[in-house]
């Protein structure tokens, strides 16, 4: 009852009370349907009249004393019944709300909660994320229904680990994220980068502030596309028509995006389907697969003309569809798994490539000695004709991408979580059951002020190790779990190196030609919005000032 309710219990309701009363939730799900609000709204107030008598530490879930079977019980806040925590974490931003519970409920170890009828762990502590992620019981991933519906479920994020997964692991390895092919990708990389610097100047001498949310987009696409399928589009051109397969495939990434980032009340609530389908999602999945099975297609089939024609000579400019095709017996790939392999890298590599620069840019404009002391890093490197590989491992350069990774870290709760497939023993006694939707808070911990010094401030010197400061040289790519924002174990992002080089070199491109500052009408909202990845809410828009005589070169105006 209210009045018995421990402490710890109050600060949680402190939390998520507000959260649940607002009902923006379930507004935002894009409600058509009269019957699915009257019926939430019905259990809703149900639930809050009984759940001081009726809920149980960890919500529906985690019943039975399912959190009790190790020696250390498993600290679980009461959940509603039927809903568990869903409205706490269907919505807006999760990472800070569990963040806030685990503190306030003392659970940064461990803490179970439900999802509905899902059972889920959170840990916001290192030293537990590190076991958890490398351990070989937690190796798969919770599959959602849209995520199926997108064929997702053959290719490698969704993949249940397996020859196959270890498969499509391996021939993305060697063929699409070694070092070689990386380095041979370069000149592809530069040019979409100069496109992009141009696209900008041209939007401010036009305009006279840049919303770079666009450039950044495009670019990213066409370096996937250039790098996966060996085919550039003109996405930017001046003329503003892009071709019509460039624009399609432009949509087809946004609609798969909101589709798969999109919450299903179902995932959780098995009982819903019967009634509705709230988001219409069911329908939109089963639209746009054909689409996309057939431009997928297209290109697939545009490369085997090609290779029957001239033969398959496996040359330095294959791209991944060629590697692909160019697979035979035990590793040959199904037309289908093909298309949801190619699919995926183009869906992965884009936008948290985008979002991430984004970030980087909107801090450098907050900061100013920070921008300037990059500028100068840059042009020192520049005048003694570094070559771009060599940009890219420049110290104060690392140390920003590495401080927006830890500020802004783009899958916070590691967006891809796992599951567990046997009863888990975990070295501080809990035992986590199989079947266990599990999650690593990775913005808990790199804002946690045990784990970081003044976690809220923007310093990149905190990462810069010589003689004049005496910062932690950390690597971000998963062996260290105090900033691991590509995960750890064998399920970390193969994307990573990747994503680190594309980053660098074009943070490196885009300050080294124009200052960035502030707009006085658009200042800038370093406000989240957790989608698939997460990103800014009010989307970057700062006067890009050109500073190099490289652009100015180029055009005439
Ligand atoms: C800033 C950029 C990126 C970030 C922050 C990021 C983050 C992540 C994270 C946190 C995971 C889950 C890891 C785990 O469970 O331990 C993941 C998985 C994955 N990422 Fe990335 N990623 C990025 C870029 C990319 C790129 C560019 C690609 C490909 C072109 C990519 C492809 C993948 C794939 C295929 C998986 C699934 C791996 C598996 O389940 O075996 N990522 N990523
Ligand atoms: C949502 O989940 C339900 C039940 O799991 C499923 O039938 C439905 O197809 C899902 N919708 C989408 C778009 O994933
Ligand atoms: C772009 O659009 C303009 C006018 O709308 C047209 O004249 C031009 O041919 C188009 N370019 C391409 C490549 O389609
Ligand atoms: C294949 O042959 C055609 C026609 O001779 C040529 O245009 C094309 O560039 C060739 N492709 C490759 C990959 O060599
Ligand atoms: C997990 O533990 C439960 C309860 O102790 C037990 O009933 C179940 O058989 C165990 N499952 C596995 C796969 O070990």
């Amino acid at each position: 009852m209210a009045a018995t309710i421990p402490n710890d219990e109050k600060l949680w309701l402190f939390f998520t009370l507000p959260q649940i009363i607002t009902f923006e939730n379930i507004i935002s799900t894009n409600l058509t349907s009269f019957p699915f609000l009257a019926t939430l709204i019905v259990l809703y107030f149900l639930g809050l009249f009984t759940w001081a008598i009726f809920s149980s530490p960890g919500g529906p879930a985690w019943k039975k004393g399912r959190n009790h079977m190790g020696q250390v019980p498993i600290p679980s806040p009461k959940g509603l019944p039927v809903f568990g925590s869903l409205f706490t974490l269907s919505h807006g931003l999760a990472h800070q709300t569990l963040a806030y519970m685990a503190q306030g409920f003392g659970s940064k170890q461990l803490m179970a909660l439900s999802l509905g009828s899902t059972p889920v762990v959170v840990t916001s502590d290192p030293e537990i994320a590190r076991e958890i992620l490398t351990s070989p019981y937690f190796a798969d991933r919770p599959i959602k229904q849209s995520a199926k519906q997108l064929m997702f479920s053959r290719a490698i994020g969704f993949a249940p680990s397996g020859a196959h997964w270890r498969l499509l692991r391996r021939i993305a390895a060697s063929h699409l994220f070694s070092p070689r092919r990386i380095l041979a990708h370069e000149s592809g990389r530069m040019l979409e980068c100069t496109n992009m610097v141009n696209a900008i100047f041209k939007e401010q001498v036009l305009h006279g502030v840049v919303s770079i949310r666009k450039h950044l987009q495009a670019a990213a696409l066409n370096n996937i596309m250039g790098s996966v399928f060996g085919k550039r589009y003109d996405l930017m051109n001046g003329e503003g028509n892009m071709s019509h397969e460039a624009k399609e495939l432009d949509e087809l990434v946004k609609e798969g995006f909101e589709l798969l980032g999109a919450f299903n009340w179902s995932d959780h609530l098995p009982w819903l389907k019967h009634f509705c389908d709230p988001s219409g999602i069911v329908q939109r999945c089963s639209s746009l697969v054909p689409h996309v099975r057939r431009l997928v297609q297209l290109i697939i089939d545009e490369h085997r003309e090609r290779r029957m024609n001239n033969g398959s000579d496996a040359s330095e400019n294959s791209d991944f569809v060629d590697v692909l095709l160019s697979l035979e017996g035990e590793e040959k790939l199904q037309e289908d798994d093909m298309v949801a392999v190619l699919w995926e890298m183009i869906f992965r590599g884009t936008d948290t490539i985008a979002l991430l620069i984004e970030w980087i840019l909107a801090e450098l404009v907050l900061n100013p000695t920070i921008q300037s002391k990059l500028q100068n890093e840059i042009a020192n490197a520049m005048e003694s004709a570094a070559t771009n590989s060599a940009i890219a491992k420049l110290p104060y350069l690392q140390a920003v991408v590495k401080e927006t990774l830890r500020l802004h870290p783009p899958g916070p709760l590691l967006s891809w979580a796992r599951l567990s497939t046997t009863n888990v023993s975990l070295s501080n006694g809990m035992v986590v059951p199989k079947g266990t939707t599990t999650m690593v808070n990775m913005w808990s911990i790199t804002h946690d002020p045990n784990v970081w010094d003044n976690p809220a401030m923007f310093n990149p010197e905190r990462f810069l190790h010589n003689s004049a400061t005496a910062g932690i040289d950390i690597d971000v790519r998963g062996s260290d779990l105090r900033l691991a924002p590509f995960g750890a174990g064998r399920r970390v992002c193969p994307g990573k190196d990747l994503a680190l080089v594309t980053v660098s070199q074009w943070v490196a491109m885009l300050v080294h030609n124009f200052k960035w500052i502030q707009h006085e009408t658009n200042p800038i909202d370093l406000g989240e919005v957790l989608k698939l990845s997460c990103e800014m809410k009010c989307p970057l828009s700062a006067v890009a000032i050109p500073r190099n005589c490289f652009v100015t070169k180029q055009y005439k105006y």
